[in-house]
């Protein structure tokens, strides 16, 4: 969205449960290269925090018109006023509606809003439930703000936090910031649109409200972690080689002996891999997931497939997160096996497949780092150690199966990261987590071990 990159954004955030999304908005603003200052209403603190929203804008948040931390030489809020080139309110309350419609300076939104030069875009995204948004007094203040020169965005059809449905819901912050962009287009003479609306903007289709809260924690937990680590996290010029999703072995050209794994877990690692600056090679064995953008995808079948594949590749850091079959059909059928022709008893002879770990491990180069997997019963868990550090491990990742919130199937995962360090291992200990959490506590490992490395080396492809 080139139309933001430059630009000055004033987000205002006021006391609604959609304040949730304000740190995916402003994760998107930056993202399309504008500035940002925040300011939120007395109310919207019982929401989201502050602190995530400074953090992610990059600028303390005002949140109190006598706040220390924005004077700067008085009237602080005729300076960020002027400083702006457009100002969006989202989620805009019915109260700060009321405010912004009259012309009341109650919070430090409003009175930003009434400080804009005429020419600045006032952008307002309202949310709140059906009965409020329906009530003739809220849209007598629309209808006064659009006479002022207001664009309001109106809210959309879905649930709602009180259970209910109805129209109340602030668009998704994709659809927010599309629509700003639009704004600051048409401001700017790029396009001719007086009456913009939002069915202008193509919205993404809309999640539950249990799955959008989900979304927006995760990424404004991602995104915190990752700015208040600065560059240390980084895997800049790091080749990152990940195995992921079961193997299938064939029995015959129809039939295979395969597992429940989904493949969430590894390419969680490629993403957040990608996302740290490396180059990510995903070896994966076959899974419904969506090819995550930017990472050289590698897809396989059987446990033979993936060890040929691994081996092409030169890698700083390896991850085997794939569930590879332990054994294959020592001659599997090219044809398709008739019942007929078996009868009743049907033994069938299995070999081991190649060990992609242990092939790892030899080819493991100095200050490369190895990361194994282990899926053990809560138990026998510390049984995976040993077994990973055998075949050059330096980290393992031990799992239950049958721990809750773990396992190959779900979203979340369980993990024990197990570092050998000075010979000795060190557990590490997580909560339940989504498996992109999962894969960032990980990688915090593996870029601590890549930096306490004495020897390390770059990729070479
Ligand atoms: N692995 C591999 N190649 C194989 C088997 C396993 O690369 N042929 C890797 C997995 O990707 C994982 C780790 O080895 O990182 C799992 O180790 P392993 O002990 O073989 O796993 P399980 O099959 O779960 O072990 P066990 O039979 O002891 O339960």
């Amino acid at each position: 969205m080139e139309e933001l990159a430059g630009k000055r954004i004033l987000l205002g955030v006021c006391g609604s449960i959609a304040a949730y999304k304000a740190p995916l908005v402003v994760r998107l603003l930056r993202q399309a290269g504008a500035e940002l200052r925040v300011a939120m209403t007395p109310s919207a603190r019982h929401f989201v925090s502050p602190l995530v929203l400074g953090n992610l804008a990059g600028e303390p948040v005002a949140d109190d018109m006598f706040d220390e931390r924005v004077q700067h030489g008085g009237s602080w809020h005729i300076h960020w006023a002027q400083w702006a080139d457009a100002m969006l309110v989202a989620p805009c309350s019915a109260h700060t509606l009321a405010s912004l419609a009259h012309g009341a300076c109650d919070s430090v939104v409003a009175c930003l809003a009434l400080a804009l030069p005429p020419a600045t875009p006032l952008v307002v995204a309202p949310a709140m439930d059906t009965t409020m948004w329906e009530h003739p007094a809220t849209a007598r203040n629309v209808e006064q703000l659009r006479r002022d020169g207001a664009i309001v965005i109106e809210p959309e059809e879905g649930e709602l936090a009180s259970g209910l449905w109805g129209t109340g819901r602030m668009p998704e912050p994709e659809t927010l910031v599309r629509h700003l962009a639009l704004v600051l287009a048409e401001r700017s003479g790029h396009r001719r649109s007086p009456h913009l609306r939002v069915e202008d903007v193509t919205a993404r289709p809309t999640r539950s409200l249990g799955d959008a809260v989900e979304h927006d924690r995760l990424t404004a937990e991602i995104e915190l972690s990752t700015l208040k680590a600065g560059t240390a996290t980084r895997l800049d010029g790091k080749t990152v080689l990940v195995t992921a999703g079961p193997t299938r072995e064939a029995l015959d050209a129809v039939r295979f002996i395969s597992n429940r794994s989904s493949g969430k877990m590894g390419y969680a690692l490629a993403e957040a891999a990608r996302d740290r600056g490396a180059r990510v090679v995903l070896v994966s064995g076959p899974v419904v997931l969506p090819v995550p953008d930017g990472v050289e995808l590698v897809r396989v079948e059987s446990a033979q497939q993936m060890s040929e594949a691994v081996a092409r590749y030169r890698w700083d850091v390896a991850i085997a997160a794939a569930a590879v079959a332990d054994y294959m059909p020592a001659e599997p059928y090219s044809g398709k096996l008739k019942r007929r022709q078996l009868g009743e008893r049907l033994a069938i002879e299995l070999v081991r497949t190649p060990d992609v770990l242990a092939q790892l491990g030899s080819a493991k180069r100095p200050g490369a780092v190895l990361v194994g997997f282990a899926l053990e019963s809560s138990e026998q868990l510390d049984s995976g150690i040993e077994k990973l550090r055998q075949r050059g491990c330096d980290i393992a990742v031990l799992n239950a199966f049958d721990a809750p919130d773990s396992g190959f199937e779900g979203d979340t995962n369980t993990i024990v990261v197990v570092t050998f360090e000075g010979g000795q291992p060190h557990r590490h200990s997580y909560p339940p987590s989504p498996k992109r959490v999962c894969a960032e506590y990980i990688l915090d490992r593996v870029v601590a071990l890549l930096s306490s490395s004495r020897d390390p080396e770059t990729s070479s492809g």
